[in-house]
Formats: structure tokens, C-alpha cells, sequence
């Protein structure tokens, strides 16, 4: 196929892109995600500051515009993220203990109900573990518990039962770093136990500090074995020309050999699309044109 979105489809996968609003009406940007996409996530509207700027008091505005498009483009949504450390509304950011945990239930209850049957995938929690040490982040969700995530995937649940449940992180796409194995570890006692997980979500940021490693495909079959999908959920690749277009083929083809690797999100449209404040990470340049990196993706997949 001549798209990504196509090509992707061609095996029962998506192909899908972080979108942002305020930029839906800049038509170079959308004559490329319709052209090339059929996945979106918003890249900030569905967070907890943008859809609960006062406690109980929820604005989905600026998410119904990227849902709105999503759906008449025939495109499934990835809703990110229900529960997280970063971007809280100042109400929860002085919140602890049995007041926080509950407003942390209630805000994954009442943003999974308002768009059940519109997203496909979730991102019920995003980013609970340490960078390193394989112990969980400090927060102040953390602080309410241990078991304050499985509280957030069991509400995700009963919220919106026919939507896959993931758990969303970075740097766990090295199979021997701590972070890894502690989210495997997890997932499996997850699994175990019955706590209703569905995917993993591996944000894959790949740059000099975390890059692209050569046992990322061991990472997501061993995550695939444990009995949950595996999505590549924030993909953006630090280089320019043949070596960047190379790790974006390497992952490509690293998601198509695990079955239960169902789809890939790039973090952007264009590189002056990225959330990297210098840099070129994406498959298209500023002026909408595809790069090297698409290239090779595209004959990827
Ligand atoms: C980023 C957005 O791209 C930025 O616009 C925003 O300022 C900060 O958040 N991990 C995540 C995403 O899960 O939500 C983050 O998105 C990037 C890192």
C-alpha cells in the first residue's frame, strides 16, 4: 500500500499519530494525517489538566475536536492518559491520601464513561515506575498506595468494558534495564491475579541517553507472552538521514514479527511537530515533506 495507515492495515494493524487541537486547522498538518493515518491520540487534551481543570467540573472541548475527526475519518482514538504523575490540575496537585485516591478513581471513571465506545485503547496509567532502581516512582498517587494502579484499571474497566487497557511507559524497551523488568513483573502479577490489563504501551523515545536497543523485539515478545498486546505508543527517533530512516524500519520490523504487536503511534507529524524543543525525530520535515525515515517505514511495514 501506498500509506502508512494502509500498509499498516494490511496485517490488522494501525499506524497512528499524536495530534494536537490547535493545529487542526493548519491544512498541510491534517492533509497529511488524513492522507497517512488511521490512529490518532491527542497528544495533551485527554490529560487530567486539560479535561478536569476544577475538580468535577470536566471539559472535553479540546478532545472532541481531535475525537470528532478521528471518527468522521474513519480513524480509532487512543485515549492518554487516565492517571498520571505529570500534567495534574493544581486541585490534585496538593491532594494526598484517601481524598486524592478517590478524585484519582472518580477521574477515570467519569473521562472512560464520557467517550465509552469511542476509544479503542486507553492509557490507564502512564509512567509509575522510577527511571531507575525497578522500584515504582514516588508520586502522589504512589503515596496513596501500592495497589492505587490496579484501583485505576479495575475503574477503567467497569467505566468502558469493550476498550483495551493499557499500562504506558518509557524505557522499558531495553529487555535488561531494571524499569523493564519491574513493568514486566508487574504486568504478570497483573495477569495472575486477574487485575484486567490488556496491552502495554512502550512509549519508545529513542535518543542518546535511551536508544533504539537490539533486544527491543525480545522486550515485546516476552511482554506479547504474558497475555497482553503490545503497542508502540509515542514513537520519535533522535538523528536525521539513512541512520535515523534505519532504526525506524528496525522497529517496524521488530512489531511485525510479535502478532500481539498491533500497532505503532509516531509523536508527531512533522519534526516542527515535536514535543523535542530542537531536533528532527519524525518522518516528515517542517514543511510536510516526507523524509528518509518515512521512506523506510513505509517499505517496512
Ligand atoms: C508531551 C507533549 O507532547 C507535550 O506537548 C507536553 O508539553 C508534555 O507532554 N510521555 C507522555 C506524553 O506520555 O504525554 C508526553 O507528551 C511525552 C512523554
Amino acid at each position: 500500500a501506498t500509506t502508512l495507515g494502509a500498509s499498516a492495515a494490511a496485517t490488522g494493524r494501525y499506524f497512528g499519530t499524536a495530534v494536537a487541537a490547535n493545529k487542526l486547522s493548519d491544512s498541510t498538518y491534517v492533509g497529511i494525517l488524513d492522507r497517512e493515518f488511521n490512529a490518532v491520540t491527542p497528544e495533551n487534551e485527554m490529560k487530567i489538566d486539560a479535561t478536569e481543570p476544577q475538580q468535577n467540573q470536566f471539559t472535553f472541548t479540546n478532545a472532541d475536536r481531535i475525537v470528532n475527526h478521528a471518527i468522521a475519518q474513519g480513524m480509532k482514538v487512543r485515549g492518554h492518559t487516565l492517571a498520571w504523575h505529570s500534567q495534574q490540575p493544581g486541585w490534585m496537585q496538593s491532594m494526598e491520601g484517601a481524598a486524592l485516591r478517590s478524585a484519582m478513581l472518580n477521574h477515570v471513571t467519569r473521562v472512560a464513561t464520557n467517550y465509552r465506545g469511542k476509544v479503542f485503547t486507553w492509557d490507564v496509567v502512564n509512567e509509575a515506575f522510577a527511571d531507575s532502581g525497578g522500584g515504582r516512582r514516588d508520586s502522589n498517587l504512589q503515596r496513596t498506595g501500592n495497589d492505587w494502579i490496579e484501583a485505576a484499571f479495575r475503574a477503567a474497566r467497569t467505566a468502558d468494558p469493550g476498550a483495551k487497557l493499557c499500562y504506558n511507559d518509557y524505557n522499558i524497551d531495553n529487555w535488561t534495564w531494571a524499569k523493564t523488568q519491574a513493568v514486566y513483573t508487574m504486568v504478570r502479577d497483573f495477569k495472575t491475579r486477574g487485575v484486567p490489563i490488556d496491552c502495554v504501551g512502550l512509549q519508545s523515545h529513542f535518543n542518546s541517553g535511551s536508544p533504539y536497543p537490539g533486544n527491543y523485539r525480545t522486550t515485546l515478545e516476552n511482554f506479547a507472552a504474558l497475555g497482553v498486546d503490545v503497542q508502540i505508543t509515542e514513537l520519535d527517533i533522535e538523528g536525521s538521514g539513512q541512520t535515523q530512516a534505519a532504526t525506524y524500519a528496525n522497529v517496524v520490523k521488530d512489531c511485525l514479527a510479535v502478532a500481539r504487536c498491533n500497532g505503532i503511534t509516531v509523536w508527531g507529524i512533522r519534526d516542527s511537530d515535536s514535543w523535542r524543543a530542537s531536533g528532527t525525530p519524525l518522518l516528515f520535515d517542517g514543511s510536510g515533506n516526507k523524509k528518509a525515515a518515512y521512506t523506510a517505514t513505509l517499505d517496512a511495514l
